[in-house]
């Protein structure tokens, strides 16, 4: 990495946790006359990148939209090809992100994936549970909606079996039972491909993140692109409701 993407502690107020929608890996690749899959693959570069960038600016997680749960509408040989992909860069990569002290995570719904993809996916995390350097959280087979529904259908269960009674729920229990418990809540959304939504992502845990939209399409992103997201992020002041008066003289910390 060059020198004018690696931070300093003092100079940049970095986020804690970055999620990254990855679109515009088709548009790249009609770009370059070639099929939509070419752009998935070529995605796989910017994923390393972006990996790479996290550790070593010490975010502590990133998260990646790879899969929604509305994906699975898509042509057939497309969906076929980004599974492949998938069990493909779990194969090679894993070995390397666990010499480079990354943690691996994969949130959604994933017992639509086929048995020898899951096996994988539990290989991975298994082997890698133990490293504190980053935390990577592929979201794969992942709504921000089925998250929510998924946590509150735990909590139904908890209730009915007189664990837990009704008035016991409140945000910090509810967000214990969602995928990405235990993690700081997102501080910085990136979404490249030009688009401006948050296509049911992380709805629970954006509650308070920085939004970033960047025109590059995903094959193209890199840690240049993640430093100047993080450059805007730094230069913004996050209130959580309150006022920037008293965000500024640091009367009352932001919850
Ligand atoms: C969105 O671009 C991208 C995806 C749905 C797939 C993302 C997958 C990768 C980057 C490859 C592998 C990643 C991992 C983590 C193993 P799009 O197809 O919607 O692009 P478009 O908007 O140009 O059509």
């Amino acid at each position: 990495m060059s020198s004018s993407t690696k931070s300093t502690a003092n100079a940049l107020t970095m986020p804690r946790h970055v999620a990254i929608i990855m679109d515009g890996n088709g548009r790249w690749a009609k770009l370059k006359g070639k099929l939509r899959t070419f752009g998935h693959k070529a995605g796989v570069e910017a994923v390393r990148a972006s990996v790479r960038y996290a550790r070593e600016n010490n975010i502590q997680a990133l998260t990646l939209f790879a899969f929604s749960s509305e994906n699975w509408k898509r042509p057939e040989e497309e969906v076929g090809v980004l599974m492949d992909l998938f069990t493909l860069v779990l194969k090679s990569e894993v070995k390397r992100l666990n010499k480079n002290g990354v943690r691996l995570q994969v949130v959604g719904d994933t017992a639509r994936f086929g048995d020898k993809l899951v096996s994988l996916i539990n290989k991975a995390e298994k082997l890698t549970e133990h490293n504190s350097e980053l935390v990577l959280n592929i979201a794969a087979n992942y709504g921000g909606r089925w998250d929510i529904v998924n946590a509150c259908q735990q909590l139904a269960a908890k209730v009915k079996q007189g664990e837990l009674s009704a008035q016991d729920i409140d945000e910090t229990l509810f967000d214990q039972h969602t995928s990405l418990h235990g993690l700081p809540e997102v501080d910085l959304l990136i979404r490249t491909g030009g688009d401006h939504r948050i296509s049911n992502f992380l709805l629970w845990q954006m509650a308070y993140a920085e939004l970033f939209f960047s025109s590059e399409l995903w094959p193209d992103f890199d840690e240049h692109v993640f430093h100047q997201a993080v450059l805007d992020f730094s230069s913004r002041q996050r209130r959580f409701g309150l006022t920037g008066e008293q965000i500024e003289s640091e009367e009352v910390a932001p919850c």
